[in-house]
């Protein structure tokens, strides 16, 4: 039975590899469910197409072993490809450099592993691992309701789309999809016409997936109860999230502090020590992951915003983002220690979101960044740009009601006023109490999820008793 610790094989000699993507919101929860694993007795893989260690700070990932296998960008200029090249390239070349990497671990391990688990969005490495006769694992790091959505698209499922309501909402089975509004649904699918390049990629994900052995989704059952059910009525699908490291949430690994691998360098020292010296809940943390990029326009909207609000401010802006902050935004903050805000080019998120002088955090609603503010009972004020955000921003607000969204206006701008006075009503207006005690709910729910006899540790133990059953 699932719920029972998973026979440990005395030579821990059970393989298995992980094919991750290079992207900072891709590799944290593959490496957070490898660690998982290794805990568990598996020796881990843990493989990257990256042709340099050199960018990446490794800092705790010992239990796992992590190997760079090439890209095969070395000699390309990537800014003159397209996205559409850009994809095809790496398909080609990741996949060249997996099958040699399988080939060369297949001869020299006694037992080689006989599972790949890979980044859904490869789903290509499934065809690979069959060729050599493994078996595969799709890691979803999007939540399940995109997921559905992607398959809609693709024909594969049917929900009565067309039936709409009064208001434009859809009204379809499972009912809690009727939340979403026409421009609620991933952006790709949207506006079909704007990335067809990605769009393919996530589409791509369902292509093959049936002959997939095990979906594992970073997400926990509870959260999207409905959903999982009825896709976990068709498809055997595991929901093995959130993969946060234990020290935040069920403490079960020793010294499993962080997820390990950061393609940034967080100025965390300094992030504390700002923390540390303000009272408790009264800073806004606000960032936009590692990818999107804002307007000029929108980035002055949401300075003024930031500058006007009542609150202290802790802001993340990468380096690539920096030149579009407003002249004099940083004088405008302050210089003493007095200051109202501190802006960083990157952070660790885990260590802000827990620290006890915040109290909500603007996000553009990465699927990693909702499920770490939801599992550490921090609300959100929600921002989304693109891809599977606005989705993820809708259940924030309407299903999960742990936060608030700023609306658009009519050019599409989410203006200084609307940031203001959103992020004023969560910290302190009438709405406060009850999204925050909705957060706290939530925190506690996932807690649970991943502690032992959790919906997703059961799923967990499930997954490691079949690898180990297929290396023996
Ligand atoms: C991408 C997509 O944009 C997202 O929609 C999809 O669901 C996953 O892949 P990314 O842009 O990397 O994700 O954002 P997100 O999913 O939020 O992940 C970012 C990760 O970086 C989080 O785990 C977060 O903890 C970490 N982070 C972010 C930091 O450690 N420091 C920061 O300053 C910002």
């Amino acid at each position: 039975p699932s719920s029972e610790q998973p026979k440990m094989h005395p030579a821990k000699d059970v393989n298995v590899l992980v094919l991750a993507h290079p992207v900072q919101g891709h590799i944290n929860p593959m490496l957070q469910f490898s660690k998982r694993l290794a805990s568990m007795g598996l020796r881990v893989t843990f493989l990257i197409p990256m042709s340099t260690e050199k960018s990446l700070n490794l800092v705790n990932a010992s239990s796992i072993q992590v190997e760079y296998i090439s890209e095969g960008l070395d000699n390309v200029e990537v800014d003159k490809l397209s996205i559409d090249e850009y994809l095809e390239h790496l398909r080609v070349s990741v996949s060249r450099s997996l099958s040699d990497f399988i080939q060369k671990h297949q001869s020299c391990q006694e037992n080689p592993a006989k599972v790949l688990i890979y980044d859904s969005i490869y789903c290509w490495a499934l065809d690979m691992a069959m060729e050599h006769d493994m078996h595969g694992a799709s890691f979803f790091t999007q939540c399940v309701v995109s997921c559905i959505y992607y398959l809609v698209h693709q024909g594969t499922v049917k929900l009565p789309v067309e039936a709409v309501d009064g208001q434009g909402r859809v009204l379809s089975d499972p009912p809690v999809m009727s939340v979403l509004g026409p421009n609620d649904f991933p952006s790709f699918v949207v506006d079909v016409d704007k990335y067809p390049a990605i769009l393919k990629l996530v589409l791509g994900q369902f292509s093959n997936f049936r002959k997939a052995k095990w979906l594992l989704f970073n997400t926990f059952t509870e959260l999207e109860e409905e959903l999982v059910n009825w896709m976990g009525n068709q498809w055997s699908l595991m929901t093995v999230g959130p993969t946060i490291p234990s020290v935040y949430m069920d403490k079960r690994l020793e010294d499993d502090k962080d997820y390990g691998l950061s393609l940034f360098e967080p100025e965390a020292e300094a992030c504390l020590r700002w923390l540390d010296s303000k009272p408790p809940r009264s800073t806004v943390y606000v960032s936009f992951g590692s990818l999107a990029s804002l307007g000029e326009d929108q980035m002055e909207e949401l300075a003024s915003g930031l500058r006007s609000m009542k609150s202290h401010l802790l802001w993340v802006v990468r380096e690539s983002e920096e030149k579009k902050l407003p002249r004099n935004f940083m004088q405008e903050l302050g210089l003493d220690d007095d200051k109202k805000g501190l802006v960083v080019r990157w952070c660790n998120q885990l260590q802000v979101l827990s620290h006890g002088s915040v109290g909500c955090f603007m996000t553009y609603c990465g699927w990693n960044s909702t499920l770490e503010s939801l599992s550490l009972g921090v609300p959100m004020v929600v921002m989304p740009q693109w891809t599977d955000q606005p989705t993820n921003a809708t259940f924030i607000v309407e299903v999960w009601k742990v936060g608030l969204r700023v609306k658009a206006n009519e050019r599409g701008v989410m203006t200084a006023e609307e940031i203001e006075s959103c992020v004023n009503e969560i910290m302190g207006g009438e709405r406060r109490k009850e999204i925050r005690e909705n957060s706290l709910k939530w925190k506690e729910i996932a807690k649970l999820a991943i502690d032992k006899g959790g919906s997703s540790d059961k799923n967990i133990q499930e997954f490691v008793s079949n690898v180990l059953d297929l290396g023996t």
